[in-house]
């Protein structure tokens, strides 16, 4: 397959994936267009595509979005400024280069010293397109200011209506799946606090009002960033829909000086046609195949400290919790907040990172050997970008963080954000971590975040707004090195629960913590959220105490499990304050989800209804094994559960249920469903494993 092919006569770039095609054109004006990005189209058909009704750029009709536009009227996606008082681009094409899938078209202001380069990355296993923007001030002298650079702007086709799906939420509330009408006009999701937020994130599907789960078309794209951002979606009356996305939320400025070059993150982009589940599997492919660090390790069952004990760690404690971990099964035992500095209460030491010897009188080594010796790895938790004004750290470096000159420093949390974007203070935090991970045999670290940038500035630096855009590449290039340095260390995306959960963190994180929040029930919203754009393999699940402690709310055990199962299965609770009974059928569950944890982290996944229907469940295939996880949260007049119609199943293939060791037709199974066995009551569950047979 040609991946990418230029049709010279028509200035045309047509760009292939498996199942789809993307093309964009040159206008006489020399201005990049978006021509394409639909259902596969050959050289022939693509020439044919009639023009945008804003190709015809009337004077009332020229608009913000089309490939990586300059003036408009839209929501710029990039808006250079001059020092001589102009603004916007006016396109030369210059050249472009074509190297297996990737596609890069050069084109410089015909006036300023100013040239972009727009990069398209397309590949034979995948459909999703990747899509960012290198400029470059090719000057002498006097910068360019940059209101606005985008990684790419995404043009659909006309549709009679549009349909936006995203996930808003909020600390423990992270991803709730919202399907709404795009309204007419602009939509902007943005995060305005320096990480990927709980609120929102980067990620958009679109459709128009009629795709269901497993089939209409879709377009989707996400966004490979964790810091601010925003996506500005625009519905024009008689217009097709565009969107623009990128890194940074709107009134952020930087200065190009010249000679540099400013390269923006990926904004990925996917079309299918199998309806929203059909788009999800093409992101979780993606992210397995490109994005991941590891992706074909299973991910360990891991035990953290965290909802036991709070910030009250210490040895004796922490060894009896590894005790208790390792003989359900565990094989991950990280030690979370408190075992460091004053760190009583979330009110003193954070920053200082050295162990607290009160709690820990010979260091961490011993409990790292017990944990060892159960067999599990050892993992602990940082919070490396934070201080709290409590701590030696801020007392001798009280310029080391995000702060104004004639401004309170607002503390959240009790801490205040250090400056990520000095090279001073990420060569610290590079020093100690490197240190810690050298010194001690640590196999993971939990990676913390947990309050929003405020008073964002950087008093003596001419540039004040490049530390949004450097705390983030400074982020990734730590852990890129740290990574890089201890092959072995496997790392956890946390920031106060879900608030950091992306493609762009997903390119050196493990697993994502997706919410603080562990009850089983809000857990189903927020996996069925998370789970949209990010795979199972990448979403951390513990099961807790029941009451929960945040909700208050009693679920079976078996419930809890269920729902943890899901994803990354993890365990988090007093597990001296179960009973015996409890402990020994978490034992069972946890051997259970390791025998399924190949079709769950690794298979495809198919959401057979949302969590607020009757009964909901996913079901995972891989190869020949199906898994499917069945919730019924609450018990309705009585009724029974019913069956459970399947999907992706091969409907001449016949399936053996392993619970009870009766074949089905996959036909039969697809078009009438499978009886759910559920027991009575609310919070009933089950977990059933297929095996097609040859
Ligand atoms: C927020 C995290 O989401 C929790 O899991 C825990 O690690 C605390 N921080 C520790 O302060």
């Amino acid at each position: 397959m040609t991946l990418v092919t230029y049709l010279a006569d028509h200035r045309l770039w047509l760009l292939r994936t498996p199942a789809t095609s993307y093309a964009l054109g040159l206008d006489p004006d020399d201005r990049p267009r978006h021509v394409h990005w639909g259902a596969p189209l050959t050289a022939e058909q693509v020439i044919d595509v009639p023009a945008l009704p804003h190709h015809e750029n009337s004077s009332f009709q020229v608009r913000g979005y089309g490939e990586l536009e300059g003036p408009g009227f839209g929501a710029p996606s990039l808006r250079p400024r001059y020092a001589d008082g102009g603004a916007g681009v006016e396109w030369r094409y210059l050249d472009h280069e074509i190297e297996g899938g990737h596609l890069a078209v050069r084109l410089a202001d015909r006036h300023h010293p100013l040239e972009i380069t727009l990069h398209y990355r397309v590949r034979d296993d995948t459909d999703v397109i990747e899509r960012w923007t290198v400029l470059r001030h090719t000057g002498e002298s006097g910068p360019i200011e940059l209101e606005r650079c985008d990684s790419a702007a995404w043009t659909l086709p006309p549709l009679p209506d549009v349909r936006i799906s995203h996930v808003v939420g909020g600390w423990s509330s992270e991803t709730q799946l919202k399907r709404e009408g795009l309204p007419y006009g602009e939509t902007v999701l943005t995060s305005r606090r320096g990480t990927t937020s709980h609120q929102a994130n980067p990620w958009i599907m679109l459709d128009d009002g009629t795709a269901a789960e497993e089939r209409g078309e879709v377009w989707s794209a996400a966004l490979a960033w964790s810091g601010s951002w925003r996506i500005a979606v625009q519905r024009p009356p008689f217009d097709a829909v565009g969107f623009t996305g990128g890194a940074g939320h709107d009134g952020l400025r930087v200065r190009l000086a010249p000679g540099e070059t400013w390269r923006t993150p990926v904004f990925a982009g996917v079309y299918g046609t199998d309806g929203f589940g059909g788009i999800s599997r093409a992101w979780h492919a993606y992210t397995l195949r490109h994005v991941l660090p590891h992706p074909q390790e299973l991910r360990p069952v891991l035990y953290n400290s965290w909802e036991a004990t709070g910030f009250d760690v210490d040895l004796d404690g922490q060894l009896r919790l590894a005790e208790k971990a390792a003989a359900l099964g565990a094989e991950l035992f990280v030690l979370d907040d408190g075992w460091f500095g004053r760190r009583d209460s979330d009110r003193a030491g954070l920053g200082d990172w050295q162990v607290n010897l009160d709690r820990f009188p010979s260091g961490l080594d011993k409990l790292i050997e017990a944990v060892h010796g159960h067999g599990m790895r050892f993992g602990l938790w940082v919070e490396p970008e934070m201080v709290n004004p409590d701590s030696d750290l801020y007392r001798e470096n009280p310029d080391w963080v995000l702060h104004m000159p004639h401004r309170r420093r607002t503390t959240l949390r009790n801490q205040l954000v250090l400056n990520f974007a000095r090279p001073d203070v990420a060569a610290w935090a590079h020093a100690w971590l490197d240190r810690l991970v050298a010194e001690h045999e640590i196999d993971f670290l939990k990676w913390d975040f947990n309050r929003a940038f405020t008073e964002a500035g950087w008093p003596g630096h001419d540039e004040p707004d490049r530390l949004w855009f450097d705390h983030v590449h400074n982020l990734y290039a730590l852990i890129d090195r740290l990574r890089a340095d201890h092959p072995h260390l496997r790392v956890e995306s946390c920031a106060g629960g879900g608030g950091r959960a992306d493609l762009g963190i997903l390119a050196r994180a493990d697993e994502v913590w997706p919410s603080d929040n562990t009850d089983a029930v809000d857990r189903l919203a927020i996996q069925h959220g998370y789970g949209q754009v990010y795979p199972a393999r990448t979403m951390a699940a513990w099961v807790t105490d029941s009451p929960n402690p945040l909700t208050g709310r009693s679920v079976p055990l078996r419930f809890r499990f269920h729902v943890a199962m899901a994803g990354v299965l993890g365990l988090g609770g007093d597990l001296p304050a179960w009973p015996a009974a409890e402990l020994a059928e978490a034992a069972g569950l946890v051997a259970l989800y390791k025998e399924v944890r190949p079709v769950v982290q690794h298979g495809g996944l198919f959401r057979l209804g949302a969590p607020d229907d009757p009964v909901s469940a996913v079901q995972y295939v891989l190869g020949d094994h199906v898994v499917v996880l069945a919730y019924r949260v609450r018990t309705r007049f009585g009724h029974p559960a019913g069956r459970l119609r399947l999907a992706g199943l091969e409907a001449a293939a016949r399936y053996r249920d392993e619970g009870t060791g009766q074949v089905h037709h996959g036909a039969v199974l697809l078009a009438h469903g499978l009886h759910l066995d559920l027991p009575a009551g609310d919070y009933a569950s089950t977990l059933i494993r297929l095996t097609r047979l040859a």
